[in-house]
């Protein structure tokens, strides 16, 4: 059966877990475990292995020294943001553009020996998980009250849960599981697992990034007066029409355009590892470029945001708290782009348009888009 993402919208997303068959039909591991373990012993990487031998929870931290020592019974490796740094990997999430880039986090991969798994354990966020390689079991829960404990420092796990469902995934196959569904994979075989994530801000996050915008400068601040103060019986009251003043003051920051550029920045920004290029290109240096036959494409990992509400006279978008501005005419080839269309010279020349090349050139040197054919 093909799959509806309008009706997994409807019936799934952030209500009950499905699993998607096929979902990648003939599914091919962009990576395997030795590219894995490689990415682990990297510094700026994070990566942790969770292990259960003697009867207890091991975890080790990244990057890792010894495999040997980390590595015994039933152990896990588990490796952050993959998608950063591996192209083939990022575009598994193209898959799942039905959702918004904004909602969309990184792409974490595990790979696990027969019998292991991280143990029982909710998740604040969705996620797809992707079966790679060997096949896996997953028993899942339905949301309650269920006791955590900590079998180790480092590892968060739940006492127990009631089975809602198991599962058992085979290569391609896809789980998806909505926040605060317990869940628990136990690998059958040797086997590869990837984690489409996602992020929710909570109120606390969004207030901080009013008060950041404040102190920052970019939201102009007003302070509260009161001209027409009147006499009161107690000077201890605080009038209701005061407090109403003061969360006006609040929300008339909020409804500012000022907050909006700040809440755009907060959304698009990926703390991406900055790949700046070696040397910076001109327009002209850029057109040449792609006259010789160069193809650039959007970073690895990177996903660009744009408001619906546009000024009359750009095309707004952002890239990891970065904003930019083309002309309204380029927006159609800016919106490609976002997209990932890849930049050559038959594709600029199609455009007819000059004034693109000067965005280019300012996202090639931000690093945010990167030549491909190297
Ligand atoms: C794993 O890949 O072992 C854990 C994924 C998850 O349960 O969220
Ligand atoms: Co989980």
């Amino acid at each position: 059966m093909t799959f509806s993402p309008s009706q997994f919208l409807s019936q799934h997303w952030q209500k009950s877990p499905v699993v998607l068959r096929s979902f990648f039909p003939d599914f091919e591991d962009p990576i395997d475990e030795h590219d894995l373990a490689g990415l682990a012993q990297e510094e700026d990487i994070d990566s942790r292995i969770i292990a259960y031998a003697d009867n207890h929870w091991h975890v080790t931290h990244g990057p890792i020294a010894s495999f040997e020592d980390a590595c015994r019974g039933q152990w896990t490796l588990l490796v952050q943001a993959v998608d950063r740094y591996i192209p083939e990997v990022s575009d598994l999430m193209n898959a799942f553009d039905f959702i918004p880039y904004w909602r969309m986090d990184d792409v974490m991969i595990s790979f696990a020996n027969q019998g292991a798994g991280v143990g029982p354990h909710e998740d604040q966020y969705d996620v797809f998980l992707i079966q790679g390689k060997g096949s896996r079991q997953w028993r899942v829960g339905e949301p309650g009250q269920y006791t955590e404990h900590f079998p180790h420092p480092n590892l968060r796990q739940l006492q127990s849960f009631p089975t809602w469902k198991t599962f058992t995934l085979h290569p391609g196959d896809v789980l998806y599981i909505p926040p605060g569904w317990p869940h628990d994979g136990i690998a059958e075989s040797d086997c590869l697992t990837y984690s489409i994530g996602f992020r929710a801000p909570d109120t606390a996050l969004l207030a901080q990034q009013l008060t950041e915008g404040l102190i920052g400068g970019d939201l102009i601040g007003k302070r509260y007066s009161d001209p027409e103060l009147a006499m009161r019986s107690h000077p201890a009251i605080v009038n209701e029409s005061e407090i109403s003043s003061l969360k006006e003051l609040l929300l008339s920051q909020l409804s500012s355009p000022e907050f909006d550029d700040n809440l755009m920045r907060f959304l698009s920004d990926q703390q991406l590892p900055y790949n700046l290029p070696d040397s910076l290109l001109t327009p002209e240096a850029l057109r040449h470029e792609l006259v010789n036959g160069a193809t650039f494409g959007l970073a690895s990992g990177c996903h660009p945001i744009y408001p619906q509400k546009q000024p009359a006279d750009s095309f707004i978008f952002y890239v990891n708290g970065e904003q930019f501005a083309a002309s309204p005419s380029d927006r159609e080839p800016v919106e490609l782009i976002l997209k990932g269309q890849p930049v050559n010279a038959a594709w600029m020349q199609s455009l007819g348009t000059l004034a693109f090349i000067d965005i280019m050139t300012i996202l090639i040197n931000k690093g945010y888009w990167e030549r491909m054919d190297t």
